[in-house]
């Protein structure tokens, strides 16, 4: 064997040289391994015995593609589409045996390649949009030219994984071989095309797949339109599909130059930015400093669940779709029927739109233990209990979880504000409790805020954080603070919303702003969609603000056609005029002199609170470093990943203007606009609050 390099080795076996690739951990294509595989199919062609070439990758993966790290810094020779053109020309058929991934610029390697074998487990896909920007390196080009434009589309819009056996069907992979001797059958297949005497095919050459799309704009005009609401405010999913109607459209070495002129300015966008700060920031959440990533787990093998509402029902989901079965136990046999018959439901949903099987839905029911009595969770490893928001309650509960779980497992509560120090004070062993927080729906959101308590043993946060990972959550680690996180930073945005309201502002003014920021919708839509007599009563109604006010005339959100909008049949909002009335009515009693406010006060009256309690949570040491804020943010709320997270956001925006905004703010509304110390300093010093 050979070293080509640190990262390279070519060998030969008989007639075909073997290129293979180290670089852990995922042989992301830096600037070593590109020059190592130029080198070594430069080799490789000059050696006369060897008669066909195999590219094969060392260690869990095949590729990852381009090195996201080196994006944003000078260019390093040679560049892929270099190495590309080397595989390209090599007069020696040259396959690509493909493990693990083969994603971005990866599986765009593959794609120069004559061949590409795959073992079964294998996926690839074109992820680049998901990190703002598109395919560099011939993806757009070469990819419809095997599987037509409008799989393309689909793949390298969505950035989605496809599996061996769909991209066997697809074309995109020429063979499956068996799992586990993926070199020496790469190599017996490179022996097949060397006897069949086959031309050597060139993806670029291939026309048949793109051929019906082209002259037909209407396939990309409707392409767009059905995606309209998915790329909302994105800028690269446009880019992809201009990309791939240029492969149609364009000789290849023409797309080429268009699909990099679109790369290059997208590479260099504040969305891409943004997009590649929050893939890395996703992993880094993962990290806790002292807590060393091989610090031992419990086991969890059973799961315990208090509470069978729209909470615990969901959060139950997580661990049933993970094969992990659930004791869930209720106050009485409605409210326990009730929650398991919504879990179906839900299941049976999931099964209509051909997500599962009928015959997966029954395992996961199966995996169901439903129970009334707290004793039955003895054998639980991990409980989380999910019942009303009131600290007299959750003390009551864990108090008798003590008595009943056994030694070392670990109680959790789902409390979304409440202090775990104090739940975790009733128990004989708080060394054993912490915060699991999920964010609802929370069968859906990603989020899961892992509370660690003042006493919370080292390893029940490694638990819980691997546990997250393993029902495909991003775990955050945060300390104690009222609402933690992500709620704490959202009562700071639905403070001003309820004060702008009153000042002169409407409810869907401050939605409509929020909306074109990028969330998903403003507080009030949201407030309308989660109910708004959520804990009013008529008698603790203060009648002070506009929710009270709409409750008192039985105006409760979507759920009855009425909240702060008007809703007709197909749930579509329209602004409402007796919300109007109400608000005008309150801001007379309060003496409030109404007047305009524009666009750009809303959105920093609602962001920048919140930017500036992040900071102060920071401060505190609440959360461990600011992109885990952004994290919360983007899986927890739908922040526009575009955007990069609120801290990041602020970046963006530029601190010191952040900072003055504040104090400005500060001036005419008072004390809670007050930039929080830590942001000052920041500003002050030139630096940027998201890499703190
Ligand atoms: N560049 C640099 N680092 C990368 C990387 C990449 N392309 N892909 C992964 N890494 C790093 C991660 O940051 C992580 O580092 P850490 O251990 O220091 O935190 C480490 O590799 C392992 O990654 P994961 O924790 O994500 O490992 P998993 O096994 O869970 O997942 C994976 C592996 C599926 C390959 C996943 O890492 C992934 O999706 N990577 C990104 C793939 C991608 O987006 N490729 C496109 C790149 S852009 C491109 O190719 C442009 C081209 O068109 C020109």
């Amino acid at each position: 064997m050979t070293a080509i390099n640190d990262v390279v080795d070519l060998t030969r076996e008989g007639e075909i040289a073997v290129i293979t690739l180290d670089s852990p951990p995922v042989n992301a294509l830096s600037a070593q391994l590109r020059a190592g595989i130029a080198q070594a199919v430069e080799q490789a062609v000059a050696d006369d015995a060897a008669k066909a070439i195999v590219l094969t990758c060392a260690g869990r993966t095949f590729c990852a593609g381009a090195d996201i790290t080196e994006f944003g810094k000078p260019p390093k020779d040679p560049s892929l589409s270099a190495v590309q053109a080397v595989i390209e020309a090599a007069p020696k058929p040259v396959i690509a045996a493909i493990h693990g991934t083969a994603l971005g610029g990866g599986l765009e390697l593959a794609l120069s390649c004559h061949y590409r074998v795959a073992v079964p487990s294998a996926r690839c896909g074109l992820p680049e949009v998901k990190l703002g920007i598109l395919p560099g390196a011939g993806g757009t080009q070469r990819l419809p030219r095997i599987v037509g434009a409008e799989q393309a589309l689909e793949m390298i819009t969505s950035g989605a994984h496809v599996t061996a056996k769909d991209a066997a069907a697809m074309g995109l992979f020429d063979k499956l071989v068996a799992e586990g001797n993926l070199r020496e059958d790469a190599i017996a297949f490179a022996r097949e095309v060397i006897a069949s005497g086959a031309p050597l095919k060139k993806v670029r050459d291939l026309d048949e797949a793109i051929a019906p799309a082209r002259g037909k704009p209407e396939i990309f005009a409707e392409f767009r339109k059905k995606n309209a609401r998915k790329f909302r405010g994105f800028e690269a999913p446009e880019a992809c599909i201009q990309a791939v109607e240029a492969a149609v459209e364009k000789p290849f070495e023409e797309g080429l130059k268009f699909e990099r002129a679109l790369f290059e300015k997208l590479v260099a966008s504040e969305q891409s930015a943004a997009q590649r700060y929050a893939f890395f920031a996703e992993r880094e959440a993962a990290k806790i400093p002292d807590i060393p990533k091989d610090t031992p787990t419990r086991e969890i093998a059973r799961v315990g669940m208090i509470g069978a509402g729209t909470m615990g029902g969901g959060i139950s989901m997580n661990f049933l779709n993970a094969g992990i079965p659930v004791t869930i136990v209720e106050t009485n046999q409605d409210a326990l029927d009730r929650g398991l018959a919504t879990i179906r439901k839900n299941y049976e949903n999931s099964a209509k739109r051909g997500r599962l099987s009928m015959e997966d839905v029954e395992k996961r029911m199966a995996l169901i233990t439903p129970s009334l009595a707290l004793d039955d969770l003895a054998d639980c490893d991990l409980v989380i209990e999910a019942v009303f928001e009131l600290m007299e309650v959750k003390k009551e509960i864990f108090t008798k979880l003590d008595g009943i779980c056994k030694p070392g497992a670990i109680m959790a509560s789902n409390t979304s504000y409440l202090d775990i120090d104090k739940i975790a004070s009733v128990t004989s062993r708080p060394g054993d409790v912490l915060g699991m927080h999920f964010f609802s729906p929370a069968n859906v959101m990603r989020l899961l805020e892992v509370v660690r308590g003042e006493k919370t043993e080292k390893d029940v946060v490694a638990t819980a954080m691997a546990l997250g990972k393993r029902i495909g959550k991003v775990a955050v680690c945060v300390g104690v603070a009222h609402g933690f996180v992500g709620n704490r930073m959202l009562s700071e945005r639905q403070r001003e919303a309820n004060n702008l309201i009153m000042e002169g502002a409407m409810p869907w003014d401050v939605d409509r702003v929020l909306h074109d920021f990028g969330l998903p919708m403003g507080p009030f839509a949201m407030a309308d969609l989660a109910g708004l007599d959520l804990g009013w009563t008529p008698e603790n109604s203060t009648g002070e603000t506009a929710k009270e006010r709409l409750c008192e005339i039985d105006r409760r959100g979507q759920k009855n056609g009425k909240g702060f909008y008007d809703y007709d049949e197909n749930r579509k909002a329209t602004p409402s005029k007796v919300t109007e009335e109400i608000i005008l009515d309150l801001s007379r009693a309060k003496g409030i002199t109404r007047r305009a406010i524009s666009d750009q006060e809303i959105l920093e009256r609602c962001i920048y609170p919140m930017i500036n309690e992040g900071a102060k949570i920071l401060q505190e040491g609440k959360a461990l470093r600011a992109s885990d804020i952004d994290i919360v943010w983007l899986t927890g709320y739908g922040w526009p990943v575009y955007r990069g997270g609120p801290m990041f956001y602020a970046d963006t925006i530029g601190l010191d203007k952040v900072v003055a905004a504040l104090e400005t703010y500060a001036k005419s509304l008072g004390p809670d606009f007050e930039p929080a110390e830590l942001l000052v300093r920041t500003a002050k010093e030139g630096k940027r609050i998201s890499e703190m």
